[in-house]
C-alpha cells in the first residue's frame, strides 16, 4: 500500500424532506446572496425548486437564479454564470441537480474567484487559487461531484471535455434526499448505477493490491450496487434501495474506496472523449467502454480480476487458472449490464465509430499525443485506439 491522506469536508444531510433544511444551512455559511444554479425541467416539474426557494426566503436569503445546465455541462452557461454572479455580488452557489449542475456550479466559483479564462484552469495552463463556497441538493445518484473534489466542463469549441480537481471546490455541504430520485428515467438511475460502480472499479484495479480493508470496503460497495440496481428495475421507488445507492454515490467518490491505492481511470478517460464528442450519458459511455478495456489489460495481473470475479460477481474460484476466473468476472460484469439495460459497446449507443473518429478520440485521450492513460496499465495512444476499436 502508499502513503495516503483522506479529506472529506463536505457535511451531509441525507434523508426525507432534508431539502427544507438548505436555507438553514446556508446562513450558516454566513453567506447573504446566492446563485441558484439548475438543470432542464426536472427540478422544476417536480416541485423541488419551488420548495428551495421557500427555504432560501424563509431564511432571509437573496438568490438569482441560472437554469439550463445540459448534461455534459457547457462552458458557455459557466461564463454566463459568472458573469451574473460577478454583476449581483453573489457569495454562494447553490447546485440544484446532478454531477453536470454540481460542476457547471464549480465552474462558475471558479471563475468568480479566480483572474482570467476558467478554461485556462480546465486546460491546465494555470491552478485555482480560490473557488465561491457551494452547496449541493441531489437529485441523481450517480457522478458523486457532492463528495468528490473534481469537475467536469465542456468546451464547445472543439468539443472537449476536461476535468480539473481541487480540494477547493468541495462542497459546503450535499443535500440528500433518496426520494427525490424517483422521477429519474430508469436509463439515468441505471447510468448512475454504473457510473457509482466504475469509481470504485477504477480504484480497485491498480497497482497496489495489499490493503485488506480498502478492497473490503471496495468490493462490499460494489455487491450493494448490484444488488440495489437489480431491485430499482423492478421496484423504483424502493426507497432503502434509492439510498443505498445515492450513499453508494457519494462513498464510491469521496476515496473512501481508494484510500491506500493509486488507481487506474483509463475507462473513465477513454470515455469522457466520447461523451465529449457524442454527448452520450457518461454511465452509459462507461459500460459501453469497460469491458474491451478490461480484456485489453486483464493479463496484467489476471489474479486481481480473478478476486474481483470472485467476491464481487459470484464467480467460483478456480485457483489454477485466474485468468479464467478473470474472464468469467469481465463476462458477469456485461451480463450485469445488460440485465439493467447498458449498452456493452458503442454501437448499441446508436454510434457506428469510423477509423478517423477512432483516430481523432484517441489523439484527444492522449491529449495531442503528450500523455498515456491508466495505473493498471500504461496504455498510449496505440492502446487506445486498439480499445475504441474492441468497444465498437
Ligand atoms: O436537466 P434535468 O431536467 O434535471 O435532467 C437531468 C439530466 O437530463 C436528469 N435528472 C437529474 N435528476 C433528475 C433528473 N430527471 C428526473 N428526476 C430527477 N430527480 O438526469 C439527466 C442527467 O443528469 P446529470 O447531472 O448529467 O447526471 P450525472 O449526475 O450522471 O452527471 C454527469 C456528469 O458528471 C460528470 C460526467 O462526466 C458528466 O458530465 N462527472 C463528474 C464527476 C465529478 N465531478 O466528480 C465524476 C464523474 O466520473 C463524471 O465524469
Ligand atoms: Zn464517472
Amino acid at each position: 500500500m502508499i502513503n495516503f491522506e483522506y479529506y472529506t469536508p463536505t457535511r451531509v444531510i441525507f434523508g426525507k424532506d432534508t431539502e427544507k433544511e438548505t436555507g438553514r444551512l446556508i446562513r450558516e455559511q454566513g453567506c447573504r446572496k446566492v446563485l441558484l444554479h439548475y438543470g432542464g425541467q426536472s427540478a422544476k416539474k417536480s416541485g423541488l425548486l419551488g420548495r428551495i426557494e421557500a427555504s432560501l426566503k424563509e431564511a432571509g436569503i437573496e438568490y438569482i437564479s441560472l437554469g439550463g445546465v445540459v448534461p455534459n455541462p457547457r462552458l458557455s452557461l459557466v461564463y454566463e454564470g459568472i458573469r451574473m454572479c460577478k454583476e449581483a455580488g453573489v457569495d454562494f452557489i447553490l447546485a440544484v441537480g446532478g454531477g453536470s449542475v454540481i460542476d457547471s456550479a464549480k465552474g462558475i466559483g471558479y471563475g468568480v474567484a479566480n483572474e482570467g479564462d476558467v478554461w485556462d484552469i480546465y486546460s491546465r495552463k494555470r491552478e485555482a487559487k480560490a473557488c465561491l463556497p457551494i452547496g449541493a441538493v441531489l437529485t441523481i445518484a450517480a457522478a458523486g461531484s457532492e463528495m468528490s473534489w473534481s469537475s467536469v466542463i465542456t468546451n464547445e469549441d472543439g468539443w472537449i471535455k476536461r476535468g480539473y480537481s481541487n480540494d477547493l471546490s468541495r462542497c459546503r455541504f450535499a443535500i440528500m434526499n433518496p426520494e427525490l430520485t424517483y422521477t429519474l428515467p430508469m436509463y439515468q438511475t441505471q447510468c448512475g448505477a454504473v457510473d457509482i460502480l466504475m469509481h470504485t472499479m477504477e480504484r480497485y484495479f491498480n497497482p497496489e493490491t495489499d490493503f485488506e480493508i480498502t478492497d473490503r470496503i471496495a468490493e462490499g460497495l460494489m455487491v450493494s450496487v448490484i444488488h440495489n440496481a437489480r431491485i430499482l428495475m423492478e421496484e423504483p421507488e424502493d426507497y432503502n434501495a434509492r439510498a443505498s445507492l445515492m450513499w453508494a454515490s457519494s462513498l464510491s467518490h469521496n476515496n473512501l474506496t481508494g484510500c491506500g491505492l493509486s488507481s487506474d481511470w483509463a475507462s473513465h478517460q477513454l470515455e469522457h472523449e466520447l461523451s465529449g464528442m457524442f454527448d452520450v450519458a457518461h454511465g452509459a459511455g462507461l459500460a459501453a467502454v469497460w469491458g474491451s478495456w478490461a480484456r485489453y489489460v486483464y493479463m496484467e495481473n489476471p489474479k486481481r480480476f480473478a478476486q474481483f470475479a470472485v467476491n464481487v460477481m459470484g464467480i467460483p474460484q478456480d485457483f489454477n487458472h485466474p485468468e479464467k476466473t478473470a474472464l468469467e468476472g469481465i463476462r458477469a460484469v456485461e451480463g450485469f449490464f445488460r440485465d439493467i439495460g447498458m449498452p456493452t459497446s458503442v454501437h448499441e449507443m446508436g454510434i457506428d465509430l469510423t477509423d478517423e473518429q477512432i483516430e481523432t478520440l484517441a489523439y484527444k485521450c492522449s491529449f495531442m499525443e503528450t500523455r498515456y492513460i491508466g495505473g493498471f496499465k500504461k496504455l498510449e495512444k496505440a492502446d487506445m485506439i486498439r480499445i475504441y476499436q474492441m468497444a465498437r
